[in-house]
C-alpha cells in the first residue's frame, strides 16, 4: 500500500516530525508499506511554506523514497488526497483548521500533536485518532513521544503510528488519563532541563570558569548522568548516594539545594504545567 500523509500546520513540531519520518533509515519491504510515498505540508502563509521548502532542500534523498510537497492555503485539497493527517497547528487554531477540513476527514487517521486536545474532541472529525505529545529535541532524533489511541485505531494503524513517530526518539504508549502529565513532563520538560543546565553553567561562571568551558562541562554532566542512569538501570537515589563522600562536598551542596526546595520546586512546577495543560483542552 502506498499512501499520502498531510501535515496540517508544519511549524516547529511539524517540521521535527517531518524530518524524522523523511530521514528514517531504509525499511524492509513489509515495514516500508507503513511509510507514506508522499507528504504534503500545509501552512497558512507563504513564508512558512517557504521555510519548509528551504528545510527540505537541506535533506538528501529520503531512504524510503518519500516525496515532500510544501503548500499554503490548500488544506482541503491536501487532506482530500491523504489517508493519514498529522495535526501540527497551535492548540488554539486546531478547531478552526479542523472545521475547515471536516467534510474530508471522515474515515482517515488523525495523529494529533496538539496539547490539550482530547481524543473525544478529535473524534468529532474521524473515529480513528492517535494523540501524541512530543518535544523539540525530536528535531535531532532525541525527542520523546507519549501516545494514546482511540479504541477505533486498528492494530495496523497502531503499527503505522509507532513506526512513523518512533523516529522522533523514544516512543511510549500510555492511557489518555496520563496525557496532561506527559504534556508537562515531555512537552515542557526540555524548558525545565534547560533551566537546570543554565543554573549549572552560571554556577561555573560565578566561580570564574569561562562561559564556553562552563557550558561544555554542564552539558557533559547532564548527558553523562542521563546515560549512566539509562545504562546502569540503577535508581537515581542510589547513584546520588554513591557520589556523596561522608562529610564531603556533594552532600554539602545537596543539603543547601534541599533547604532551597529545588526538588519540590521542580515537582510542583511540572504539576502546575500539567494543570494548565488540562485547562487547554477545556477552552
Ligand atoms: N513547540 C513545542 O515545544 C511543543 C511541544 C509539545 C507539543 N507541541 C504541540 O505542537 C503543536 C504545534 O506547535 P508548534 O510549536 O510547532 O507551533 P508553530 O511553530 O506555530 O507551528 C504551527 C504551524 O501551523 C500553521 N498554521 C496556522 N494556521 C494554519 C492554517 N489555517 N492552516 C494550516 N496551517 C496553519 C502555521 O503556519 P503559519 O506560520 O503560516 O501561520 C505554523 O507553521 C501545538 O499544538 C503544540 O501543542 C509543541
Amino acid at each position: 500500500m502506498t499512501y499520502t500523509l498531510t501535515i496540517l500546520g508544519c511549524g516547529v513540531m511539524g517540521q521535527a516530525v517531518l524530518s524524522a519520518i523523511y530521514k528514517a533509515p531504509k525499511a524492509t519491504s513489509v515495514i516500508k508499506a507503513l511509510y507514506p510515498s508522499k507528504i504534503i505540508t500545509c501552512n497558512h502563509d507563504e513564508p512558512s511554506a517557504q521555510q519548509v521548502t528551504d528545510l527540505i532542500s537541506t535533506f538528501e534523498t529520503s531512504p524510503n523514497g518519500i516525496e515532500v510537497v510544501s503548500t499554503y492555503g490548500k488544506n482541503v485539497e491536501a487532506v482530500k488526497q491523504s489517508d493519514v493527517i498529522i495535526l501540527g497547528t497551535k492548540p488554539f487554531l486546531a478547531e478552526q483548521v479542523l472545521n475547515g477540513v471536516k467534510d474530508v476527514t471522515s474515515g482517515k487517521l488523525i495523529i494529533s500533536l496538539a496539547a490539550g486536545w482530547t481524543i473525544g474532541q478529535l473524534q468529532a472529525y474521524t473515529p480513528s485518532v492517535s494523540r501524541v505529545m512530543t518535544n523539540t529535541p525530536a528535531k535531532y532524533g532525541y525527542g520523546c513521544a507519549v501516545v494514546s489511541h482511540s479504541p477505533q485505531v486498528t492494530e495496523d494503524q497502531k503499527s503505522l503510528v509507532s513506526e512513523l513517530i518512533s523516529h522522533v526518539g523514544k516512543y511510549v504508549e500510555l492511557p489518555e488519563k496520563n496525557m496532561d502529565a506527559a504534556t508537562a513532563l515531555v512537552g515542557s520538560g526540555p524548558a525545565f532541563v534547560l533551566l537546570v543546565l543554565e543554573s549549572l553553567m552560571e554556577s561555573g561562571i560565578k566561580m570564574g570558569i569561562p562561559l564556553k568551558e562552563s557550558t561544555e562541562c554542564a552539558l557533559k554532566v547532564l548527558e553523562g548522568t542521563a546515560k549512566m542512569v539509562e545504562e546502569s538501570g540503577v535508581h537515581p537515589s542510589v547513584l546520588k548516594h554513591q557520589v556523596c563522600t561522608p562529610g564531603g562536598t556533594t552532600i554539602a551542596g545537596l543539603c543547601v539545594m534541599e533547604d532551597k526546595g529545588v526538588k519540590s520546586g521542580i515537582i510542583r512546577g511540572v504539576e502546575e504545567a500539567a494543570r494548565v495543560a488540562a485547562e487547554l483542552g477545556k477552552k
